[in-house]
This record gives structure tokens, C-alpha cells and sequence, in this order.
């Protein structure tokens, strides 16, 4: 039998799930985990480096983002789901690659730069970042190595981070003279980031999301703020989808070819208003939401689900993990 490449990939637990991480993550994981021998993880030591001083949430959001995770439909017995505070190994490792990294390395890392805009306003400092802020891309990086991953499903914006990990694993096989880390490779989505319905990223701090357990009227309301043609402004102009902003794309994703084409049509010739377009649209997000928003009510019941689904994966991760460790510490010659 042929061995099952490996994948590996995490989300810091930042509250519930949107669209966006569904249709540019998730679904792709859901997938991707029938054909690979799979490692999902919630990255709550990564929350804390920019979250340090507000975790009044974080234990909610760990079992918000599993909720989300499951009922889209991940599936312990097939993937490896587990928490990053679970497996110390994790930290472990990450003591070591810090040793080897040079921190000019860190600093090219563009997604670093973000991070320090958002933490520091006005400047983009990386010297008032905190150490464990700083340390962001090579804790990345111990998370990807601990599993000798082959690749790694990621949104565009972490592949930085990946090609960091690339460096770092060539880095320690050519100091220590072994060849224990391959160099794992990004693994994008097809799908394109879809907008937030006022036209900009998709992001809660934005309120421009609309997320997976939204329940369908929240669903409808926020798709009535939708931005469509926006010199469409009476009921019987003419529209030109070309023109419409968000509203169409989401129909590019939630309806099928007929569906669209009928659409198109009927804004064409003003036939229907934009207010009854959303309508239909939120209609047909709702309807194909539904299995997965039903799926989450009834997880939700079972109110040892997300201890025991992190407490058994991080097992089985921690047995995987320890193998590399226990390999790391013998090229480094470390005392046993
Ligand atoms: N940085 C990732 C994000 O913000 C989360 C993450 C942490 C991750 N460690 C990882 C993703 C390892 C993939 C592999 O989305």
C-alpha cells in the first residue's frame, strides 16, 4: 500500500468562523483530509501573541472554532484535530529553531509586518513587538516541522510563513549534517477570497461577515447591505452584473450555472430589483448552510464533545510529535 502524503494546518482561535474562512480554509480541508494523512490544529499560543491581555474569550473561541470545524465537517476519525497547547513537543521544538534562526530571517517575513501595523498603529516597529509576537513565523514553523508535513493548506496570506519554515528545515539539516526535515510546500485553495458584503476583506472587526452559524435571518439582514451595481439606483434601471460589486460574486458561489444565468438576466432587464435579488440570494444561502448550521445544534448538545475530540487528538499528535523530538534532540547531540 502506498503511504498517505501528509498535510498539516491550523486557525488561531479568534471567535466564530465566516464565510470567508469557510470558502477560502475550511471546505479545502474538508476535502483534502479523504485523501492525506491529516493534522488540524487550533493555534491558541498564536492567539496569544497578539491577544495576551484579552482572554477572557479564549477558552469560548477554542470550543467555538471546533464546533465550526466539525459540524463543516472534519472528522476525528479521519484527521488528527487537536489543540497546540496540548503537545508541548510544540514548544519544545520551538525553543530549538529559535536557536538556529537568524532573526534578519524574521524580519523579512512580510506578515509579520501586518501583525506589528495592527499591534502599533501608526508604525510598523518590529522591535516594540513582543518576543513571543516576534517569535510568530518560527513557532509556525515548529508547529509544521513537529509533523514532517509534505504539505500545508493555507489561505495566500500565510505562504510567507511556509516559505520561512522551508529555510528554517534546510537551516537545521545543514548545521546539525542530517536530513531529518523535508521541506514542506503551500497548498492553496482554488477558490477566490470572497468580499465581505461591503466590498473589503472578509473580517469580523469590519461587521462585513456573515458566519457559518449565523442563523438565517441574521443571513438575510446582512445580505440586505450587500453592495450591488452601485449606479443601479432605481428599482427599473437596467444592471449590469459586471458592475455589482459583491451580490453576484456570492451568487457565482451559492447557485448554480441555470440559477446565474436567470439572474444575470433579470438584472439585465430590470425585470427584478436589486432588495429582491438579495432576497433570493440570502434564500440560497441559507438552504445550502442548513446541514452544516443543523449539524452544529446537534453537536453542540453533547456538552463533552470538544474536550474529549482535543483530549484523544492531542494524544495521538503527541505520539507523533515525540518522534521528531526525540530525533531533533539526537542531531543535536543533546544529553540523554
Ligand atoms: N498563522 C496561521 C493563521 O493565522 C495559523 C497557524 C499557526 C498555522 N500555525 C500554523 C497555519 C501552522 C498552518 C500551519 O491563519
Amino acid at each position: 500500500m502506498e503511504t498517505k502524503k501528509r498535510i498539516m494546518s491550523g486557525m488561531r482561535p479568534t471567535g466564530k468562523l465566516h464565510l470567508g474562512h469557510y470558502f477560502g480554509v475550511l471546505k479545502n480541508w474538508v476535502e483534502l483530509q479523504n485523501e492525506f494523512d491529516s493534522y488540524f490544529f487550533i493555534a491558541d499560543w498564536h492567539a496569544l501573541t497578539t491577544k495576551y491581555n484579552q482572554t477572557q474569550d479564549l477558552k469560548q473561541n477554542v470550543e467555538e472554532i471546533l464546533l465550526d470545524w466539525l459540524s463543516a465537517g472534519l472528522d476525528p476519525c479521519k484527521s488528527t484535530i487537536y489543540l497546540q497547547s496540548f503537545v508541548p513537543q510544540t514548544a519544545q521544538l520551538h525553543i530549538y529553531l529559535s536557536m538556529i534562526t537568524p532573526q534578519n530571517w524574521v524580519e523579512r517575513d512580510p506578515t509579520l509586518k501586518d501583525l506589528a501595523k495592527i499591534m502599533d498603529a501608526k508604525k510598523e516597529n518590529l522591535s516594540n513587538l513582543s518576543y513571543g509576537l516576534f517569535g510568530y513565523p518560527v513557532l509556525m514553523s515548529a508547529d509544521i516541522l513537529l509533523f514532517n508535513t509534505d504539505f500545508v493548506p493555507v489561505g495566500i496570506d500565510q505562504v510567507a510563513h511556509v516559505e520561512l519554515t522551508r529555510d528554517i528545515a534546510r537551516r537545521f539539516n545543514n548545521i546539525y549534517n542530517t536530513n531529518l526535515f523535508n521541506e514542506p510546500q503551500p497548498k492553496l485553495t482554488q477558490i477566490p477570497l470572497l468580499k465581505g458584503l461591503d466590498g473589503n476583506k472578509m473580517g469580523k472587526s469590519f461587521n462585513n461577515d456573515i458566519k457559518l452559524s449565523d442563523d438565517n435571518i441574521t443571513t438575510e439582514n446582512k445580505i440586505k447591505t450587500g453592495i450591488t451595481d452601485r449606479n443601479r439606483i432605481r428599482k427599473d434601471d437596467k444592471g449590469d452584473p459586471c458592475n455589482c460589486e459583491v451580490i453576484f460574486d456570492y451568487w457565482k458561489i451559492f447557485a448554480n450555472k441555470e440559477e446565474v444565468e436567470e439572474i444575470c438576466c433579470a438584472c439585465k432587464s430590470a425585470s427584478i430589483g436589486c432588495f429582491e435579488c438579495k432576497k433570493r440570494l440570502a434564500s440560497k444561502v441559507n438552504q445550502s448552510l442548513e446541514p452544516i448550521r443543523q449539524k452544529r445544534i446537534e453537536l453542540q448538545k453533547n456538552k463533552s464533545l470538544i474536550k474529549d475530540v482535543l483530549i484523544e487528538g492531542s494524544k495521538k499528535a503527541q505520539i507523533e510529535a515525540q518522534k521528531t523530538l526525540d530525533k531533533v534532540e539526537a542531531a543535536i547531540q543533546m544529553y540523554k
